[in-house]
């Protein structure tokens, strides 16, 4: 009999990462370069099949990045099934945050909740900082899914959504 689930997703990670363009890139296959940053948070919804006879609906919170929205977080990853921390593969600084994050989601989220890892942008290879052995390495050590991706190129994004809608529990 066919299966119809709602699961609430949050985007985290720090500012200019690529969080809003990759939801863009999933939700409506669109990219743009002069992306606004997020004020507060952005809610969208994208319809998934799963496979035949199970079809997952996520409700996606994109958060906003920048230091000053940080308390406002916990309204967004609280009860979320799965949550995705984002940094960019140019910008060592945003692994260290993406790896901060993870940890308040480890402690704070729900026990159960499923998380992913993306080392974004990586249609900028040549100015690559963070390795993909280093990114891989991190999230087995942490126990997350993880991906490479590029908003930009579209590379890996449907993948990741695609994962992690799966690797949640059905009820
Ligand atoms: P906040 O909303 O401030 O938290 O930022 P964000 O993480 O949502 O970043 P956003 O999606 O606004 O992207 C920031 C900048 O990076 C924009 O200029 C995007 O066009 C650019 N960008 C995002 N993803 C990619 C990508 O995969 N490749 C390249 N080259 N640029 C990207
Ligand atoms: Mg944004």
């Amino acid at each position: 009999r066919p299966r119809k689930l709602v699961f609430k997703v949050v985007l985290l990670g720090e500012s200019a990462v690529g969080k809003s363009s990759i939801v863009t890139r999933f939700t409506r296959d669109e990219f743009n370069q002069y992306k606004e940053s997020t004020i507060g948070a952005a809610f969208l919804t994208k319809e998934i099949a799963i496979d035949a006879s199970n079809t997952v609906n996520l409700n996606i919170w994109d958060t906003a990045g920048q230091e000053r929205y940080k308390s406002l977080a916990p309204m967004y990853y609280r009860n979320a099934e799965a949550a995705v921390v984002v940094y960019d593969i140019t910008q060592a600084a945003s692994f260290e945050r993406a790896k901060s994050w993870i940890k308040e989601l480890q402690r704070q989220a729900e026990p159960n909740i499923i998380i992913a890892l993306a080392g974004n942008k990586t249609d900028l290879a040549d100015r690559r900082t963070v390795s993909k052995e280093e990114g891989a390495a991190y999230a087995a050590t942490a126990g997350l899914l993880f991906f490479e991706t590029s908003a930009q190129s579209g590379e890996n994004v449907g993948e990741l959504f695609v994962s992690l809608a799966k690797k949640i529990p059905w009820p």
